[in-house]
């Protein structure tokens, strides 16, 4: 899989609180990618550190990379207008410029210097089209299209962010402010363009999720919890949180009850000091590992099965340090 945009170890701090930690995530070509979790977990966060629009809130420190294309976006030499015009972006409430329906759409077009009437006409009519309104306004295009239905103006400002021939559409919640019936026209657009564009769609919808994602990431208080395949992540979660969120029950933090630092030296305790912590613990006690070392963060992964624990979660704490949270299970657990 090539990925069309890739995160590499992106934190987001507003002064002291950390908003995002050390992320690093693939976003797959020409595929709905949904990125799920709690309110304030982070989701519109990380969704405008793809176009840079996080450059725009103040107090805003940014670290790490994101690669469209392979290109650092966070480069300094990197240019913005260019940035921005192969992404679109729709909000959670419509945004339509206070102008007619014809302008709103050729908006972009305009500011990139086409004049040419027929080529104007000619895109007004295709990406309305593209947005399936063009039935419903073609007579009355230079109408003020704060007249437009909320669910019409959704689907505009879908029209004029595809004039400007963006890669990817970015999507924050943008079904969220409609009616059950627009909703659906988005969600049908969205199926429709996935062949032509990379999608990253946030949501707090399961179901909509469930019905549009081929790629799922579940964040969880600015932290990367779990991402992967749309079925599996949705249907055979590999981590409690996760699971809990999809079924809707309140994730804990968990109470530790033992704690073993496997970093620098200290990696030749494993596995002897690992196991004996693991059996001084009786089962469904927690127990949390440190490992600077992402050969043994995997190795301790995939001890799992058959060892009598479960991992419950991996934390990345900083850019080469894990915490992994485990639970105790019975001797009996292995399979
Ligand atoms: N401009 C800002 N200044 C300070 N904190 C912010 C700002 N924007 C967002 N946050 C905080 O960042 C966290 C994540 O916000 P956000 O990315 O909007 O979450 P989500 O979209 O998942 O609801 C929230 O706790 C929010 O209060
Ligand atoms: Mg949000």
């Amino acid at each position: 899989m090539r990925p069309h945009i890739s995160v590499k170890d992106l934190s987001v701090q507003y002064g002291a609180l950390t908003i995002l930690n050390h992320i690093s995530i693939d976003i797959p070509d020409k595929k709905i990618t949904a990125i799920i979790g709690p309110s304030g977990c982070g989701k519109t966060t990380l969704l405008k550190s793809f176009n840079r629009l996080l450059d725009l809130q103040e107090g805003a420190k940014v670290s790490g990379q994101v690669l469209v294309d392979g290109e650092d976006i966070y480069d300094p030499g990197t240019e913005m207008t260019h940035l921005r015009r192969r992404m679109g972006l729709l909000s959670q409430k419509p945004t339509v410029l206070p102008m007619s329906i014809y302008e709103n759409v050729v908006y972009g077009l305009r500011i990139h210097g086409e004049k040419n009437k027929s080529k104007l006409d000619q895109a007004v009519e295709k990406y309305l089209r593209e947005a399936n309104l063009w039935n419903e306004v073609k007579d009355r295009l230079h109408d003020s299209a704060s007249r437009l239905s909320i669910g019409q103006q959704q689907r505009l400002c879908l029209a004029r962010g595809l004039a400007v021939e963006p890669e990817i559409i970015l999507g924050d919640e943008p079904t969220s402010a409609l009616d059950p019936v627009s909703a659906e026209q988005i969600e049908q657009r969205f199926l429709a363009l996935k062949n032509q564009y990379t999608i990253v769609l946030v949501t707090h919808i399961l179901r909509q999720a469930k019905r549009l994602a081929d790629y799922v990431i579940f964040l969880y208080l600015g932290n990367l919890i779990e991402h992967g395949p749309a079925e599996k992540v949705l249907s055979s979660p590999r981590f409690v949180k996760t699971q809990a969120y999809l079924e809707g029950r309140f994730i804990e933090e968990f109470p530790i009850a033992a704690e073993l630092d496997l970093c620098g030296g200290a990696k030749q305790d494993f596995p002897f000091r690992f196991e004996e912590s693991l059996r001084g613990l009786t089962e469904g006690q927690i127990f949390k590992t440190l490992v600077d070392n992402e050969g043994l963060l995997r190795q301790i992964l995939d001890l799992e099965q058959g060892q009598g624990h479960k991992v419950l979660e991996v934390r990345q704490i900083s850019s080469t340090q894990w915490e992994i949270i485990i639970e105790k299970r019975g001797i009996g657990y292995s399979i």
